[in-house]
Order: C-alpha cells, then sequence, then structure tokens
C-alpha cells in the first residue's frame, strides 16, 4: 500500500500539483501501462473530492476502449463521434462540461452524474488515450481543474 493522500488545507492547485507528483513517483520505474492506469485512477479518487467516477478510456484502432477506472461499471466503447469523451479523443482538447444532461450525445453511464471533465492524453502528436472525471455536482470541475489534469496528462504520456 501507498499512502498518498493531499495534505489538509490545500488550495486546488496545490492538490493538482501533489496529485501530479505522487503519479510520477508512483509510475517511475513501472513500464506496465495498464498498471500505471490503475494506481493513477486511484489517485484521481484519493486527491480529488466530489467524484463519482475517475479513470481511462484508451483509443484502440480508432474507438474508445474502457481503461482502468474507480467508480460504477461503465460502458466499454465509445465511437469518436459520441459523448464527451468522443469529443475530447476526436479533437485533442479538453472537454470541461458543466451540465452533462446539456451537453448534446453525452452518455450517462452512471445516472448520479452531472458535471465531467475529459483530458486527452497525447503522445507524439496523437491522443493515446483520454482521462475522464465524473461529479454528482452540477459544475464541478473548475479551469484550475482542466489544467491539473492537462499537466497530469502530459507528465504521464509516456507511462501508459
Ligand atoms: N459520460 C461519458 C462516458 C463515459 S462515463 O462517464 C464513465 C461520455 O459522455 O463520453
Amino acid at each position: 500500500m501507498y499512502a498518498f493522500a493531499p495534505n489538509a488545507g490545500a488550495s486546488t492547485a496545490e492538490i493538482h500539483a501533489e496529485l501530479r507528483e505522487a503519479a510520477v513517483a508512483i509510475t517511475d520505474n513501472e513500464p506496465d501501462g495498464i498498471a500505471n492506469m490503475a494506481n493513477v485512477a486511484a489517485l484521481l479518487a484519493e486527491f480529488l473530492p466530489d467524484l463519482n467516477w475517475a479513470g481511462f478510456y484508451r483509443m484502440v484502432e480508432g474507438e474508445l476502449v474502457l481503461g482502468p477506472f474507480i467508480g460504477k461499471p461503465a460502458c466499454i466503447r465509445i465511437p469518436l463521434d459520441r459523448g464527451v469523451c468522443g469529443a475530447a479523443a476526436r479533437t485533442g482538447t479538453t472537454q470541461r462540461v458543466e451540465d452533462v444532461h446539456a451537453f448534446p450525445g453525452h452518455i450517462a453511464c452512471d445516472a448520479a452524474s452531472r458535471s465531467e471533465l475529459v483530458v486527452p492524453v497525447i503522445r507524439g502528436g496523437a491522443v493515446i488515450a483520454v482521462i475522464d472525471l465524473d461529479s454528482p455536482l452540477p459544475g464541478r470541475f473548475t479551469e484550475e481543474d482542466a489544467a491539473g489534469i492537462e499537466a497530469l496528462a502530459e507528465a504521464i504520456a509516456e507511462r501508459i
């Protein structure tokens, strides 16, 4: 067991910095991408409050396929023209959705989800995965969260 946890009273920026440091530390020298995604999913759930789903979809032969995550069982395959995840993977840009009910084509894997943040993981100019975070709170994810998860995606892109 690893005892990674955010410091009490840390700001959002500090939480993201600590999360990223923990992710870099736990994936250091480990070549297995699935093991690394599993530990990063666990860290996301550990560090970020008010989530009901946190994990990865991987780009496999032109569609997204479910990867390691914490949360309820989820849809396994997402075509790139569907959902928040598909939009992030197709465009290579972060999708920060304040109200998933207002997002055309949103795929409800957990009916409790109200807001969502999906960040592409880019390696060698190509989207190789997305990091998907869901929250039961509307408007849970700020621009600071988006920037923090983008920095995390960059930090682990060579390790998943
Ligand atoms: N809501 C996502 C699907 C994945 S689940 O949230 C885990 C989407 O619309 O792409």
